[in-house]
């Protein structure tokens, strides 16, 4: 049976375990670090969402606002369980809870490579943007 619910710190550990199952470059001693997983989640606990099978995680995403645009990050579903529409429902869940907090803009960074994450956020509706280069400056790799 497969049910969606926000996360808490208890589930961490299984949230790493499907990043790293799934390939995705988070950041462990940075912003994905339990100590700050837990402080965003105190902040905002109803943007870390997660699909259960059988009472096992197979599906995580965690939302982001920035005050103006509400942010999709670290989307990830077990590769068993793909293609049975979960990280759809993620994204409606985590884009409600965003609307809630007052966003209108949804947006994402996904590499030109993940064809499968770009046609999903496509058939939700998101544009590609291909004239935008994405800037950053990071104070340490780890951050
Ligand atoms: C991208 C990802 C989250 C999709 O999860 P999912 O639960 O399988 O997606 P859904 O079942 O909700 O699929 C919805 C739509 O996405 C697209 N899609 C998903 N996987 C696809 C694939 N392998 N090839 C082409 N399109 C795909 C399809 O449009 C699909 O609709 P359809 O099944 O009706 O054709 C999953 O493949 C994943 O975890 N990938 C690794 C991590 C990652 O890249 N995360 C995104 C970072 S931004």
């Amino acid at each position: 049976m497969t049910g969606i619910r926000e996360l808490t710190i208890s589930d961490y550990d299984d949230m790493v375990r499907l990043w790293e199952q799934t390939s995705m470059p988070f950041k462990p001693k940075g912003r994905d670090s339990r100590q700050e997983i837990d402080h965003q989640m105190r902040e905002n606990a109803e943007l870390f969402l997660g699909v259960f099978d059988k009472r096992m995680l197979v599906g995580v995403v965690v939302g982001s606002h920035d005050g103006r645009k509400g942010w999709i990050n670290r989307l990830a579903v077990s590769p068993e369980c793909r293609r049975r529409g979960i990280a759809q429902l993620l994204l409606a869940r985590v884009e409600k809870a965003l609307r809630k907090k007052g966003a209108r803009i949804f947006c994402a960074l996904v590499e030109e490579s993940n064809l499968e994450s770009v046609s999903l956020f496509r058939k939700r509706g998101y544009l590609v943007h291909k004239d935008i280069l994405y800037l950053s400056r990071r104070e340490g790799e780890d951050v």
